[in-house]
């Protein structure tokens, strides 16, 4: 119980590792495909506005609960309900966090695996390689039955070495250089794209909506999606910002947070689509559209082989950076709630995710379990839509209401320290706005079916 809770060294360090924490494969690998068979622009614009809307006010919502709670984000979520006389049952928001971060880094370890594997594959070479090619070599690397689950084994290593060390000796280390460097290659990759792709179709397909594709999936997609990008609902943003000081201001912080995770997303697809377009991959391909996609740039670009090999180890880092996020709600609980030594804690988190894991990386491409079907979808597919359309907008909506209609007003206004203009616009959006927001989207998904 008496384990010492650290805190971020600076304003600076904390915002690099939410930022971290935001952008990772949720934006380069998720984004494109989700866009993608989203049917492009239409999806962009919902998403968006999720983002800025609903995603902007719950993230603060999470960070001043995880700051005023000083705890995981079971504990905090107790804590501040037991302060405001209500429920304890508001502890099972924190639940849902956990358990879905859980989940969720059982998969993303698996794609953060993939990653890894594709920074040797580039350092290969990629040359002359034909959008047919680079998908049967994707196809085969899924399907093979060794070398997914070493490479997830590595990425699940290196997260639980870093969260072992801790929020200053590892989390913040890790992101200082190598976030800014991914940022310009991204820049790098699609100024390529617009010189050599086909980057007219690619702009028409991410920003000129076409209404008609908007269907009730594809709304609670963009609206899970938005949720996913900026790391909320699963403790990740509440659990940071229970390692916060006083001193830094929320409302500024989650908008600079997510403009940056929205700049990536967007630089992203346009560095894919471009190539997708003028080498006629097929935009809605799923999961291994990055994978696919950019092989092909990669083998025609003077000195691919670096900007390949360098791309996928950022893209890695990146997704690390979020991982540690995904690994650090759970081990935050076992740490600060149940006293259990942070090393344990982490280790007994990561094996266990790793074992859930490697059923995802079997329900893979050809590999032994992807004849397994729930509803049409994979076991990946399964954990995603769990995690993406259910447990993230219902976790994010119970946050909203929890702070707009349970905890008292004051409690709040001290928290944010907002201007009165700017409080009011807050306070609506996550009284209102946010919870019918996420309610039709349930109802038109339900009478979809
Ligand atoms: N936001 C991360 C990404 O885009 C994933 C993530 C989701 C991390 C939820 C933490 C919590 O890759």
């Amino acid at each position: 119980m008496a384990v010492k809770h650290e805190h971020w060294s600076s304003r600076w360090a904390f915002m690099l590792a939410a930022v971290g924490s935001a952008v990772g494969l949720g934006n380069i690998w998720k984004f494109p495909y989700e866009a993608g068979s989203g049917g492009g622009g239409a999806f962009v614009l919902i998403y968006l506005f999720f983002i800025f809307v609903v995603g902007v006010p719950v993230m603060m919502a999470e960070l001043s609960l995880g700051r005023r709670g000083q705890m995981s984000p079971i504990g905090s979520m107790k804590k501040i309900a037991a302060e405001e006389k209500r429920s304890p049952l508001w502890g099972l928001v924190g639940w849902g966090g956990v358990v879905g971060a859980f989940i969720v880094i059982s998969f993303y370890s698996v794609i953060g695996g993939w990653t890894l594997a594709y920074v040797v594959k580039s350092a290969m070479g990629f040359a002359g390689m034909t959008a047919e090619q680079a998908g049967v070599e994707f196809g085969e690397f899924i399907s093979d039955p060794f070398w997914p689950i070493i490479c997830h084994a590595a990425f699940m290593a290196i997260t639980i070495l870093i969260v072992n060390k801790g929020v200053k000796g590892g989390l913040e280390k890790a992101v200082t250089y190598l976030m800014p460097a991914l940022f310009v290659m991204l820049l790098i990759l699609v100024i390529y794209a617009a010189v050599a792709g086909d980057f007219a179709s690619a702009v028409e397909f991410l920003f000129y909506p076409d209404f008609s594709k908007v269907t009730p999936d594809v709304t609670i997609n963009a609206l899970g999606q938005a949720f996913f990008s900026l790391s909320l609902a699963l403790g990740s943003i509440m659990t940071y910002g229970s390692y916060l000081s006083k001193d830094v201001h929320l409302g500024k912080s989650a908008f600079t947070i997510a403009s940056a995770d929205s700049a990536v997303a967007l630089l992203a697809g346009l560095a894919i689509f471009p190539i997708v377009f003028a080498f006629n991959v097929d935009p809605a391909g799923g999961p291994g559209l990055v994978f696919v996609s950019l092989p092909i740039a990669f083998g025609e670009m003077p000195f691919g082989v670096v900007v390949g090999t360098l791309f996928f180890a950022l893209l890695g880092v990146a997704a690390i950076t979020s991982s540690i996020s995904l690994l650090e709600p759970s081990v935050s609980y076992l740490e600060h709630s149940k006293g259990i030594d942070r090393k344990k804690a982490t280790l007994w988190i990561g094996a266990a995710a790793f074992a859930l894991g490697v059923l995802s990386a079997y329900s893979q491409g050809g590999n032994f379990l992807s004849d397994i079907r729930f509803f049409g979808l994979d076991i990946m597919g399964v954990k995603d839509y769990l995690t993406n359309n259910i447990i993230m907008p219902l976790g994010g909506m119970f946050t909203a209401l929890f702070v707009g209609w349970f905890v008292s007003r004051k409690t709040m206004m001290e928290e944010l320290a907002l201007t009165d203009e700017s409080f009011r616009i807050w306070y609506f959006l996550v009284r209102f706005i946010a919870p019918v927001a996420v309610t039709l989207v349930f109802i038109s998904v339900t009478i979809g079916f």
